[in-house]
């Protein structure tokens, strides 16, 4: 009931974050299952989106590698739409307080719900060595989304689980230490939460199925045309409905094309060629201005940096006042430390 004692009168306003790893050139499953959101989402509310660097960091291990991954990403992100000017955009490792607030959430975290979390369960299940940095990594990413008082979350569907865990660890603080942080939800969108990759399977740069969003147009046209489909004839009717090569055709089509192609499947009487090669057109129309984009952007890289340091300071601020509500329930923090810290 509105007013009563200990109740928010009202619902908290719409914070919008998530985070993106530079572990590679960013796919289409990492545009249409959540840059496309971020760009949606810029202007719900306020908005923070970051480049994952120390999630990153389980995985590649050169850093002249991940600098210049991190510098990409930022430039690719604001290429593709992600307006610096509406949401802040920042490099993860700018912001220690999050590390901070890590160790705090992990005290309050049972083994067991990070034993079930699937990245580390499928790396275990592929016999790949596993370190502490993967294992804890949805601690790091929990801390990410709590430092922030981020509502809402945008991400595919492989992230729910760490967004679930992320609410658990916040509940159980807040149950401990009385309310700290506030609660995420995850969003998805339908039709991109889990974007096939050109084997059917989920696009993910660890299955090596991956379409990249600026992959030189030669490249890309090579990994289409090599799509794999079944060996049905050409005059049999398909349904176009869980096909892989028309579900990536419907993300880059206009509408009008989508519906021809689907007719087309459900009429029998074509060839898979003629739809990778709509495909291939489709693609490069659809990604042409942001291609655009992203070489002028590529022609100032002070701008980038420039935009990436005012992010972190942004960022920080936000960080450091929950890090320090954080601090102050579960007592780490004294007058005298307090007023040190500030
Ligand atoms: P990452 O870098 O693996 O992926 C970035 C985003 O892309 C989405 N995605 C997909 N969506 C649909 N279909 C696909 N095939 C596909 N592949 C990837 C992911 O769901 C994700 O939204 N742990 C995160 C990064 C992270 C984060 C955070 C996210 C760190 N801290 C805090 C949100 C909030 C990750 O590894 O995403």
């Amino acid at each position: 009931m509105p007013g009563e004692p200990g109740r928010p009168e009202r619902e908290p306003p719409v914070r919008v974050l998530s985070g993106i790893q530079p572990t590679g050139r960013f796919h289409w499953g990492n545009y249409f299952g959540a840059i496309r959101q971020y760009i949606d989402l810029q202007t719900a509310g306020e908005a923070f989106y970051f480049i994952a660097d120390l999630h990153a960091l389980t995985t590649v291990r050169e850093p002249a590698r991940l600098r210049e991954l991190v510098r990409a990403a930022a430039v690719d992100l604001v290429a593709l739409g992600l307006d610096p000017a509406r949401a802040t955009l920042f490099v993860q490792s700018d912001v220690p307080e999050v590390t901070e607030l890590t160790w705090l959430l992990m005290t309050v975290c049972p083994m067991g719900l990070l034993e079930r979390c699937h990245a580390y369960k499928d790396k275990k299940s592929r016999g790949l060595p596993a370190d502490a940095g993967l294992f804890t990594y949805p601690v790091l990413m929990a801390a990410d989304i709590l430092a922030y008082d981020a509502t809402l979350v945008p991400v595919g569907e492989d992230q729910v689980q760490h967004i679930e865990v992320c609410r658990d660890l916040a509940g159980a603080f807040n149950h401990l230490y009385g309310h700290v942080f506030t609660l995420p939800a995850p969003r998805l969108v339908a039709g991109g939460a889990k974007v096939p990759g050109t084997d059917g399977h989920k696009m993910s740069k660890s299955y090596d199925n991956t379409i990249e969003v600026f992959e030189e147009p030669a490249a890309q046209k090579r990994k289409i045309m090599r799509i794999t489909t079944d060996s049905r004839p050409m005059e049999q009717p398909k349904d176009p409905r869980g096909d892989h090569l028309f579900e990536l055709f419907a993300l880059v089509a206009p509408e009008a094309e989508r519906r021809r192609m689907a007719e087309l499947y459900r009429r029998g009487g074509f060839g898979y060629g003629e739809v990778k090669k709509a495909l291939v057109e489709s693609a490069s129309a659809f990604f042409a201005a942001a291609r655009a984009r992203r070489a002028e952007l590529e022609a100032d890289p002070a701008r980038i940096e420039a935009l990436l340091a005012d992010g972190a300071e942004r960022a920080r601020r936000q960080a450091g006042a929950v890090l320090e509500r954080a601090r102050d329930a579960c007592g780490l923090t004294r007058g005298a430390t307090r007023a040190r810290r500030r």
